[in-house]
Parts: structure tokens; sequence; C-alpha cells
């Protein structure tokens, strides 16, 4: 029966009253601050009707779409609040520049993203430790990426791709349909871990260990952003991932010691070799759980990026059955019939189309569509002759994405036109003197750039050149290139996301 005060109003409605009246306040405050209260020294702010909630599921929807929505309306710098937080997006030439290029005095990477990746990457390592330590086991990682090496890894990718099809499901017979960001996670994982990670991993390499990486994959989701710590199962499952493959690292490196070391090592050389025989400046030797936690953050972030432009390179491929007849004469005529033997030295100089296809799809699929940077100091960005400041409860954002698909730098920026890139030899030298001030920055720019780009062009170059050699691929009945899908933080095809292949016939 329902209870009745003396008043006459029912008991649940007196106990909901308050907080009704203060959501409503607070809705009328947030609301009447913006329209009437604006704080004219600060960057213009998108108008939302609710305070916390703000833009965020605008933004969250499409970011891109948003970003350019409030381009249009207020130029280069606004604001909006996300989850709570007012966020404030640089865009242009120079806000690439003046995000990502500021000093570590002035903003900083590890107090937006230490939450996210301290219970994937481990402890001590990339954004749980200090910026110099970060600069130096990135140039210890660096050591492991020389030309030399990566001309080493050729083979192995291929390797990896040979197996991969042989016993892939969707692979079998003439023809069929696959998962594409299956097929991509998989062999993009396998081929950098055998690269990267020596002989022992490369004899691990099955299922489980694509499972496990997986796994930490999946907890990359805006929530853990925030809340790092909730109890979800899917963090839970994080966790105990991240102590099974730590333990595969810090085994072999107990093997390896306990076999001699340095002194036992044969002629293959890999970047846990590398890290084991290095030291930091101060002359540490970098401690074990810190090589295992490299191993896992480098995979991670190499990974999580080469699968998504890998897959939307396939989608593209398939609706460009020009380009794919293009790519297969450029391998015939660059490395004959035997793409195994001969590919090894500089592939990626060798097939120049293959390099524009990663090219222009880092253009149009950027899988990283937002870069934070957390203010440290009070800071003023110049746009358009017009000063902001930018306090420091703001959080910094950038997108170079934006440039990259802005009318401004590339004519018919909606096409995916691989050859646009010939005629842009000189926007490219002039990028690379201008570092951050240019108008495609797939891999960042300035400290925290990504030490991985060769490795990338090479290691998506080779599995294009292997997968077009073998296989032609076609969008299945009445599809296209799929719609992105942005909640798992990158820019990955929206799921179901499948091809149809047929063997290619060898003329
Ligand atoms: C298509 C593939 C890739 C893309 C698009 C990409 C993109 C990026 C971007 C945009 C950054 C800068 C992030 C920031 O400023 O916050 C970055 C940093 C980094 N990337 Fe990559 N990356 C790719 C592949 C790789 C690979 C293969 C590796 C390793 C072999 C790698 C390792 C790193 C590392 C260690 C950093 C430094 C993080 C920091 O200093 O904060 N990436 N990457």
């Amino acid at each position: 029966m329902m209870t009745i005060n003396p008043t006459g109003t029912p008991v649940w409605a007196e106990i909901l009253i308050i907080p009704i009246a203060l959501i409503a306040l607070s809705i009328a405050r947030h609301i009447i601050q913006q329209l009437l209260f604006p704080n004219k020294d600060e960057p213009p702010l998108v108008f939302s009707w609710l305070p916390f909630i703000g833009s965020t599921i605008d933004y969250g929807i499409d970011p891109y779409k948003f970003y350019f929505k409030y381009q249009k309306k207020y130029g280069n710098i606004f604001s909006f609040v996300l989850v709570g937080k007012k966020h404030t997006v640089c865009l242009g030439l120079e806000g690439n520049n003046f995000v990502l290029n500021s000093s570590v005095s002035e903003i900083s990477a590890a107090d937006i993203y230490r939450g996210l990746t301290l219970p994937i990457f481990g402890k001590d390592v990339c954004y749980d430790c200090s910026p110099a330590k970060l600069m130096e086991q990135k140039k210890l990682l660096k050591y492991s990426l020389t030309a030399d090496k990566l001309d080493s890894f050729v083979p192995v990718f291929l390797d990896v791709m040979q197996n991969y099809v042989e016993h892939a499901e969707d692979f079998q017979g003439n023809e069929g349909v696959f998962d594409v960001v299956e097929c991509m996670a998989v062999t993009t994982i396998f081929t950098a871990a055998a690269s990267l990670q020596g002989k022992e991993v490369r004899e691990k390499l099955d299922q489980g260990l694509a499972d496990l990486y997986h796994t930490l994959d999946l907890s990359f989701i805006p929530i853990n952003f925030y809340l790092p710590g909730l109890p979800l199962p899917v963090n839970r499952r994080r966790d105990e991932a991240h102590k099974k493959i730590a333990a595969i690292y810090t085994n072999i490196i107990n093997r390896r010691r306990a076999l001699g070391g340095e002194s036992a090592r044969e002629a293959d050389d890999d970047m846990i070799w590398s890290l084991m025989r290095s030291t930091y400046k101060d002359g540490t030797p970098v401690p074990d759980h810190e090589i295992a936690n490299l191993m896992i953050g480098l995979l991670m972030a190499g990974q999580h990026n080469a699968y998504s432009v890998g897959s939307w390179i396939l989608f593209r491929l398939a609706s460009r059955p020009d380009i794919q007849k293009a790519l297969y004469q450029e391998q015939r005529e660059a490395l004959g019939t035997d793409l195994i033997i001969s590919a090894r030295r500089d592939l990626v100089s060798k097939l120049p189309l293959h390099k524009m296809v990663v090219r222009e799809t880092l253009r149009l699929h950027d899988p990283i569509h937002t870069v934070m940077r957390a203010v440290k100091v009070p800071l003023t960005f110049t746009s358009t002759s017009r000063s902001y400041k930018i306090p420091t409860s703001h959080v910094l954002i950038s997108a170079p994405g934006v440039t990259a698909q802005s009318a401004e730098y590339f004519p018919e920026p909606d096409k995916w036109e691989p050859r646009r890139w010939e005629a842009m030899t000189d926007f490219l030298e002039r990028g690379e003197k201008r570092g951050a001030m240019s108008a495609f920055l797939p891999f960042g720019a300035g400290r925290h750039r990504c030490v991985g780009e060769e490795f990338a062009y090479l290691q998506l170059c080779t599995i294009i050149a292997y997968m077009v050699r073998n296989f032609v691929f076609r969008p299945m009945e009445g599809e296209g290139v799929p719609k992105t899908d942005y909640t798992a933080m990158l820019t990955r095809p929206v799921l179901p996301a499948r091809l149809q292949w047929e063997k290619r016939s060898k003329e």
C-alpha cells in the first residue's frame, strides 16, 4: 500500500523532490552560465544542455564530425564539456604544433594516460615513469628498429602470413568470406611478436597468445580512461592477461640468464636481448620487469593501431579493383615471382604504391582521432590574431586527422586516392622539416612521437603485398566501405567487418 504523509504527498515523492530540485538547479545554472556569463578570455564553449554530460554523446558518436562542425562555427580553437571536464581542441597547423610541441613543464601526457595504461602495460614503463625516463626507454627501443633489423623482419612477416593463411578456417578452399578485423588483429600481433621478440616467442605463437593480447586490447574502453580501477569483468580479465603475458617474458629472460646470458646468445638478436644488455644513462641495467612491461607496451601500442589501419586498407582495396591490380603489377615488376626470397632488402622503397596505399589510409582513417594532454600551467593559444587563455582545469586536445581530411591541404579530401601522394613529395619534405607544423601527422610529433613508424609501414606493406599476391578481394554483396565505430577509442570498422576473397590466378 502507498504511504501518504499528512500533507497528502506520497513519501517517495518527498524523498525525490530534493535531488530533482538540485539537478534542475544545476542544469539551470549550467545553461545560464553558458548563455549569460561566458568567460571571454577562454576559448568559445560548445553549448550543451546538461552539466557533466555536456557534449560527451555528440563527440563520442563521431569525433571528426564534431570537430569539423565546431571548427566551422568557432575556428581553430574551442572547448567542450566531456565527462564533466572542459576539453580545449586546437586545430589547424598551429593547433597541431601547439599541443604536440609544448614542453613537459607545460603539458603532460602521463597525467592523462597513466590510469588507462598502467594496468595494461604494467609498472615503471611508459606513462608510469618520468618523461625523461620514457624518452630513454624510447631510445632503447629504437636500437632494435634500425634499417638493418627492419630488413631482417620481412621473411619473418611473410612466414607468419603463410602460416596464418594455411591454418585459418576462413581461408580454406579457393574462395570464401573472411572476418577482416579478426584476420588483421591476429596477423599484426603475430608479425610484430615474431619479429621483435625473438625465437622463444615465435615458438609460442598461437591463438592463446593472440587471445591474451586481445583481452588487454578489450580494456581500451572510454570508461577506463576515467575509472580504470572499477571491478568490471573486462578489467579482471585484463589483470589476469597482464600477469600471464608478463610471466611469458620474464620466463624467457630467466631462461636466457640461466643459459649464460649474452654469451649464450646465438646470431638471432631481438628486442629482449637488446634490452637485457641495455642500461639507463646513469648506468642502471633495465630491470627484468621493465623489459617485460616494455614488450607488452610496445606490442599494444603497435598492434592496436596497425590492425585498425590494416583492416581499412583491405576494405579500401576491395572497393578499388584497379588499385589491387596495380599493386600486383608493382610487386611482379619489383620483386619477380618469388616474393619470399627477393623481398628482403628495403622492401618499402621498392613498392612505392604499396606505401602510398598505407599513407592514404592513414590520412582518411587515422586510428588515433584524439590526442590528449593535461595542462600543467596556464597557457595562451593565438588563433587568427585572437588569443585565448587555457587554464589548468582544461584538458588539451590535438586532432591532426582534421587537417589530414581538410580540403585546404588535400583536394577532394573524402576520396581515397593513394596516387595523390605521387604529386606530394614537396609536401612530405616540407612536413619533415616543419615537425609538428604539418597537416599530416598520423604518427604524432614532438617528444611523444611514435618510434614505430618505419616498422608500421614495413609491416603493413608486407601484409598487403602478401594478401594481394595471393588473393583478390571484393566487398560483400550490396556493401561498401563500412562506417567507423569510435566506441573502442580508435577508428575501427563497424562489425561485422567481412570481405569476399578468391585465390588469385598467378598469370
Ligand atoms: C599504423 C601504426 C601506428 C600508428 C598510426 C601510431 C601512432 C602513434 C601516435 C599518434 C603516437 C603519439 C601519441 C601521442 O602523442 O600521445 C604514437 C606514439 C608511440 N608509438 Fe605508435 N603508432 C603506430 C605503430 C606503432 C608501432 C608498430 C610501435 C612499436 C613498434 C609503436 C610504438 C609507439 C611508442 C613507443 C610511442 C610513444 C608514446 C609516447 O611517447 O607517449 N607505434 N604512435
